[in-house]
């Protein structure tokens, strides 16, 4: 329970051990990666394009915890559920079409709930982000037993990764308040990696064939 790590500093509530909070959320991740990762091996051991071109996952750092409760009035004694990405997975994709087969996957999987989908692929946001995120509630065995841990997963094509990256970091030089110029260059850059993406996708059989060969030149 969340409560053990709590403690009254000034009528503040703060957690008072962050490793003993955070350690399932580290499992967690370093769980889902290995699991997430065996996905592409497996497609890859039978020579089969993979829907998951790369996984990172991080958990989230202890200022922008503070810092997102704050920003969004969060009771800290409510985080565990109301802060849905303290741990975070995120998974790259060639094409678009990979992205379905990938939450299809997902769905399928028995080590996990997913509790809640946003399509912010056919839905995206005005700032021009897509992606689509899933949060599943993941147990993780501690040695008090089992505790289910919330974790946001991010599906998006390498395309808009590119551009949530670069968005990422000028909100973050910003502080969120980008300049109506620059934001409008990025709707622009958003608009011409959807374009890409969709390039890619009317090519997708002939690089799919063109990677084959070359995996198999390469195990010669
Ligand atoms: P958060 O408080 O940020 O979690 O927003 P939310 O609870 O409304 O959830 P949402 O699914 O919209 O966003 C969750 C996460 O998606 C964020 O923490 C970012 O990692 C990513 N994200 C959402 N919108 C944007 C965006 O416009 N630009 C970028 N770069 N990332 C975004
Ligand atoms: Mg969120």
């Amino acid at each position: 329970m969340i409560l053990e790590f709590l403690h009254i500093t000034g009528g503040v509530i703060v957690i008072e051990n962050w490793d003993v909070f955070l350690g399932p959320y580290e499992q967690a991740i370093d769980e889902l990666k290995i699991k997430f990762k065996g996905i592409r091996t497996q497609f890859e051991q039978q020579a089969l394009h993979s829907p998951i071109e790369f996984v990172t996952g991080r958990v989230k750092p202890i200022p922008s915890i503070l810092d997102k409760a704050i920003r969004k009035n969060i009771d800290m004694k409510k985080v565990e559920t109301e802060m849905q990405d303290i741990a975070g997975i995120r998974m790259m994709c060639q094409f678009v079409e990979d992205i379905e087969t990938v939450v299809k996957l997902l769905r399928k999987r028995k080590d996990f709930d997913i509790i809640e989908e946003r399509d912010y692929i056919n839905h995206k946001k005005d700032s021009g982000y897509r992606s689509y995120h899933l949060v599943i509630r993941y147990p993780v065995e501690i040695v008090d037993g089992s505790k289910d841990i919330l974790v946001e997963i991010q599906i998006r094509t390498l395309s808009m990764n590119f551009w949530a990256t670069i968005e990422h970091s000028l909100n973050y030089k910003y502080s969120g308040q980008i300049p109506a110029n620059i934001q409008k260059r990025l709707q622009s850059a958003a608009e011409a990696a959807f374009r890409l993406d969709e390039e890619m996708s009317l090519i997708r059989d002939e690089i799919q064939e063109a990677q084959a060969i070359f995996s198999r030149k390469n195990e010669i």
